[in-house]
């Protein structure tokens, strides 16, 4: 008998998470993975250009829940996605990251008895503040299948009270997607697109609230980039969030320092590729920098990924902003950094998470 996995995602990262892992299980028969979009994200370059690059099939269902506070969106989403199971009743429940659709729907499974598994199980930032801690503690809490992308993860799992037998490492699924995709990233050539050649630019992705929300801190950041494109051209594609508060902070493009949209997945790549250097907030960029042998430097207090410090070429910066040019200073006047890459970031996370799914539901 087919036994169905309700596969969510909400939200830009999301994306590249699930796409190897609906191509894993498509090597399974007797798994028929159902994809809802909670639609937590919905501009054509922050949700739609993902489906077509990443190849990833139409959501069966759209729940198209929008902007909003955290509670109202979490409700919203909480709200739809229960009457997905109620018609559905899925053997399984499979999110992905530490979005508010994470949250929301590894919930809304757990009350109704339903078996949840979350992939990217176990980062803690230990960060209370930030709003992607408080759904990375509430999903473990209520997930029966825990998959982890890195051994740090397992360990604070355990240390939580999970049995170490429910908990599987079978790498990074975002690496899988970073893989498949990075030859046609390197023929696609971006920089040139913007008039900045490769191997000399830096590259700057930044949306957390902790870095955007407050005016102050933003425009301090702004003023470092400024100083940073003196002597290496910036690119900084704007994340919605974002957007608003830059202009605020009132800064024109110039040819040194460009400010674009959000960039397509294979045209991010292609930047990430060839960057000189990356600054960031996001949690994906921190893996995929790690993956490409490109030093990344972290513009925050703490990191959910200890590993992309220990074992790849990220570096954590703190809040300080005056820490962001020395360090990019000493990424410019350094060497080539040799690549690293952890433990079973090589391309088949989905495979594995497919054959646990399948081993899980059906045994024998
Ligand atoms: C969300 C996630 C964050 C993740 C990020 C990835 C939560 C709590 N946060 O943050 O963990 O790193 O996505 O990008 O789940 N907006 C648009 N168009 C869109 C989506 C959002 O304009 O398609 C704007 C809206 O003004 C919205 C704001 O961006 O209010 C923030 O969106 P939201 O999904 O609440 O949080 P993100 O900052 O995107
Ligand atoms: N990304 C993208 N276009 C961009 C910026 C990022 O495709 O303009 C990709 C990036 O390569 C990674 C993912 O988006 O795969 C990271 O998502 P984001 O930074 O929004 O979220 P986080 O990982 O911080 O939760």
């Amino acid at each position: 008998m087919t036994k169905e996995i309700v596969c969510v995602v909400g939200a830009r990262p999301n994306f590249m998470k699930m796409a190897p892992i609906l191509q894993g299980l498509s090597a399974h028969p007797e798994l028929r993975a159902y994809l809802v979009h909670t639609g937590q994200h919905y501009d054509e370059e922050m949700s739609r250009v993902f489906f077509g690059e990443l190849n990833l099939p139409k959501p069966d269902r759209d729940l198209e829940v929008g902007s909003d506070s955290h509670a109202l969106q979490t409700a919203r989403i909480m709200t739809r996605f229960d009457e997905v199971l109620e018609e559905r009743k899925p053997r399984m429940v499979l999110v992905v990251g530490d979005v508010n659709s994470t949250l929301a729907c590894s919930l809304v499974a757990a009350k109704r008895g339903i078996e949840v598994a979350h992939v990217e199980a176990g980062l803690r930032s230990r960060d209370r503040s930030m709003p992607e801690e408080i759904n990375r503690l509430v999903t473990d809490a209520v997930t029966d299948l825990f998959f982890a992308t890195s051994p740090d993860a397992i360990e604070n799992l355990v240390a939580e009270g999970v049995p170490r037998s429910k908990v599987h490492l079978v790498g990074n699924p975002m690496i899988d997607t970073l893989r498949l995709h990075l030859p046609a990233a390197r023929a696609r050539r971006a920089a040139a697109k913007f008039g900045l050649e490769e191997g000399n630019y830096a590259l700057v992705t930044l949306h957390r609230p902790s870095n955007v929300d407050q005016p102050d801190l933003l425009h301090r950041i702004v003023r470092a980039l400024e100083a940073l494109s003196v002597r290496i051209p910036v690119i900084f594609p704007v994340h919605p969030r974002t957007r608003g508060r830059i202009a605020d902070v009132g800064v024109p493009s110039s040819p040194a320092l460009q400010f674009v949209d959000p960039l397509g997945y294979v045209e991010f790549l292609s930047l990430q590729a060839s960057a000189r250097l990356v600054l960031t907030d996001s949690g994906g960029v921190q893996e995929e920098t790690t993956a490409l042998g490109v030093p990344c430097l972290t513009h925050r207090a703490n990191t959910e990924r200890p590993i992309t410090n220990s074992e790849g070429t990220n570096r954590l910066l703190g809040t300080d902003t005056a820490a962001i040019i020395p360090a990019a200073f000493e990424v410019l006047d350094g060497g080539a950094v040799p690549p690293r890459c952890p433990a079973l970031w090589d391309g088949h996370a989905g495979g594995r998470i497919a054959a646990v799914l399948h081993a899980h539901l059906s045994p024998g």
